[in-house]
């Protein structure tokens, strides 16, 4: 079990109102060790990080994804288990699986309350993702959360509070967890990695420069010109429905291009997907949100360095 942070691991100075919140207080261990039904697995726990997942980083997810490799090679390691907030949760499962595409599971899991709150949710999904990452045969990179096991190309955080926060849309979570046992509905997730996970040891500094720009109503071409001017190496698009682009961005997407900058397009619609259907078109990232299509750009860069 590898933790990182996050409410799961946080806490409240009072357990009814949840004020006085701080993210990602206690440790991995403290955490196992506070959940008695964890007791009959052989587990271990290691601290990665202990943050508030809004301030995740490109060199916790360096640490991170060393460690998990390390811990995979491992023939006597079943699964793995990650502890991380809620907030960032899903672009840290598409990282793990574009970079690593596990042939055991690596469970990311989390909570939506704090460890001391009166309706704590953690111990339920840490259990829960424990059982998972023991599934013979489950694979790949998976999220558990509120009973559902969701892959990381699908899952999402769709609600800001809810217990049940996150959802798989039109996939639809692989498999549900009832009373310890899963029900499966799909495959597990196979995405194929992108690139050997050793290209990720350099130093996080020097990972390609990826953001994300939003097409909406008024956009102008000065952030993307100054984003050009600052270096940056991929640009990706959040468009406009089915990946359409307001003009005066796409004006200045194309001379960022002409520059050398890769771009990606991907839609800022909550379901579906860029429906690619004009070759002149920027490059799809089919159903991947705008998040997730950034972390696929920054990969796809660093292989191609
Ligand atoms: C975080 O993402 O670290 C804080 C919020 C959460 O875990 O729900």
């Amino acid at each position: 079990m590898l933790g990182t942070g996050g409410t799961i691991a946080g806490t409240t100075s009072d357990a009814g109102e949840n004020l006085g919140y701080r993210a990602g207080e206690i440790g991995v261990a403290g955490l196992v060790s506070a959940v008695a039904p964890l007791a009959r697995f052989a587990l271990e726990a290691e601290q990665v990080a202990q943050i508030d997942s809004k301030d995740m980083s490109h060199a916790v997810w360096r640490e991170l994804v060393l460690r998990c490799a390390h811990h995979l090679a491992r023939p006597e390691v079943a699964g793995i288990v990650v502890t991380h907030g809620t907030d960032t949760l899903e672009e840290t499962a598409w990282f793990l699986q574009r970079a690593l595409a596990p042939l055991k599971p690596l469970v990311l899991t989390a909570a939506m309350r704090p460890a001391n709150a009166l309706q704590a949710d953690g111990p339920q999904n840490l259990l829960d993702a424990v059982t998972v990452a023991c599934t013979a045969g489950a694979r790949g990179v998976l999220v558990v959360m509120a009973g559902a096991v969701h892959g990381a190309a699908d899952v999402r955080k769709l609600h800001s509070y809810r217990i049940d926060a996150f959802g798989s849309g039109e996939a639809g979570p692989v498999a549900v967890i009832e009373e310890g046992r899963l029900r499966c509905f799909r495959a597990w997730p196979n995405d194929a990695a992108l690139l050997p996970w050793a290209a990720l040891e350099v130093d996080a500094a020097a990972w390609p420069r990826v953001e994300i720009v939003f097409s909406h109503a008024g956009v102008g071409p000065a952030l993307v010109e100054a984003l050009v001017a600052q270096g940056v190496r991929g640009l990706v698009v959040a468009a406009t429905g089915n990946g359409s682009v307001h003009v005066q961005l796409d004006v200045a997407l194309q001379a960022a291009q002409r520059a050398g900058v890769r771009v990606l397009r991907s839609t800022r619609c909550a379901f579906g997907a860029v429906v690619d259907n004009d070759p002149q078109a920027w490059p799809s990232a089919g159903a991947l949100t705008p998040v997730k299509a950034r972390i696929e750009l920054m990969l796809e860069l660093m292989r191609l360095a």
